[in-house]
């Protein structure tokens, strides 16, 4: 086993997720015994808050947490970082789409995929789950022109957990019945949750289902509205949902995915199932040893190519749109 500390940055880390990611990287979540080390970055007005969660962090006397290291500049801050798990931008409040925060929060990917871009370790990996997810990861990725386009994803673990948990609620199966569940597209509303290829107990999920109504006015919209729905109800977004999926998918992106299961990850585009070049959308991926591979040879129904496509589009004025302001 590795005892090197793996170098893990959180930005955003005194936010809602933060209190949730840190104590579950600190506790070993992310990868059992191996030491890490924490790197937190925030703006500076909210370091005060960083640093509580940091005494909290001490008082927790976790085994296998080597360090922490606070800041406000991501020079000092991504230095030698392994793991970039980019969270911090601005959550959408009850009412906002995404689209309002391409603004917002774009320029913050910039700047950090500049940092990343002098200072990461040589094999960082980069996680981004502050929203617009797939967006921001695209604008981090452009602005890292020596790190590997591979080395980036944004999540869509959440939305492939949500739908795990849909269907094993309709069919009475435990979520460890349901494997190769795909989320396609943006991580937003017009993603598509794809149950033609998933499998609950080895049986098509789809046909197992077997109810297309069910399908496209309850699955579909419940997991790609999920996000809004809590908004709604908490009156502020997911946080320990999301800090828990940004866990899974890098978990799985460093240890791998299960030998009969993929996963989603939202990946710079080959233009597989005909998804644009260049654009970071969610694909049902395997994964080992810090490396992706897209799955191939699905078959692609009239519903889910016009599904995918719909999402793809939206990515691709999301790009267009960025880069009429100058961050790509
Ligand atoms: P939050 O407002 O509680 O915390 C965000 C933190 O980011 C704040 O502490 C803020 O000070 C910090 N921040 C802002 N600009 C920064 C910068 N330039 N550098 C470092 N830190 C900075 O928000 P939250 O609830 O923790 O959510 C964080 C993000 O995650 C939001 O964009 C939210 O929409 C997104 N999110 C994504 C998913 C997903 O599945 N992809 C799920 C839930 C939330
Ligand atoms: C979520 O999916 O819960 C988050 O992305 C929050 C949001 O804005 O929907």
């Amino acid at each position: 086993m590795t005892t090197t500390p793996l170098k893990v940055a959180v930005t955003g880390a005194a936010g809602q997720i933060g209190y949730s990611l840190l104590f579950r990287l600190a506790s070993g979540s992310l990868l059992g015994d191996r030491p890490i080390e924490l790197r937190l970055l925030e703006i500076e007005p909210a370091l005060k808050t960083l640093e509580g969660v940091v005494m909290e962090l001490d008082d927790c006397a976790f085994p296998h947490l080597a360090g922490i290291e606070i800041g406000h500049e991501a020079d000092k801050i991504f230095d030698g970082v392994n793991l970039a798990l980019l969270v911090g931008a601005r959550p959408r409040g009850p009412g906002m789409e995404r689209g309002d925060l391409l603004s917002a929060n774009g320029a913050i990917f910039t700047a950090q995929g500049k940092a990343l871009n002098s200072v990461a370790a040589d094999d960082v990996r980069i996680g981004v789950t502050g929203n617009p997810a797939n967006t921001n990861a695209l604008i981090a990725m452009t602005n890292a022109p020596d790190i590997p386009k591979e080395r980036f994803s944004a999540l869509t673990r959440l939305d492939h957990n949500r739908a795990i948990s849909q269907l094993a609620a309709k069919t009475g199966a435990a979520v460890t019945d349901i494997k190769k569940m795909t989320i396609w597209g943006n991580h937003s509303a017009t993603q598509y949750p794809d149950l033609f290829h998933a499998e609950v107990k080895g049986k098509n999920a789809a046909e197992l289902v077997n109810d297309q109504g069910w399908l496209e006015n309850d699955f579909i919209p419940t997991v790609a509205k999920r996000g809004a729905a809590i908004i709604e109800a908490r009156g502020s977004s997911s946080a320990a949902s999301a800090a828990s999926a940004t866990v899974d998918a890098a978990r799985d992106w460093l240890l791998g995915s299960a030998k009969d299961d993929w996963v989603s990850m939202a990946v710079v585009s080959d233009g597989s199932y005909g998804v644009p070049e260049g654009l970071i959308s969610s694909f049902p991926v395997t994964t080992k040893d810090g490396d992706w591979e897209i799955v191939q040879g699905l078959e692609i129904d009239d519903f889910s190519r016009g599904k995918i496509d719909a999402s793809t589009a939206e990515l691709a004025e999301e790009r267009d749109a960025v880069k009429e302001l100058g961050l790509i």
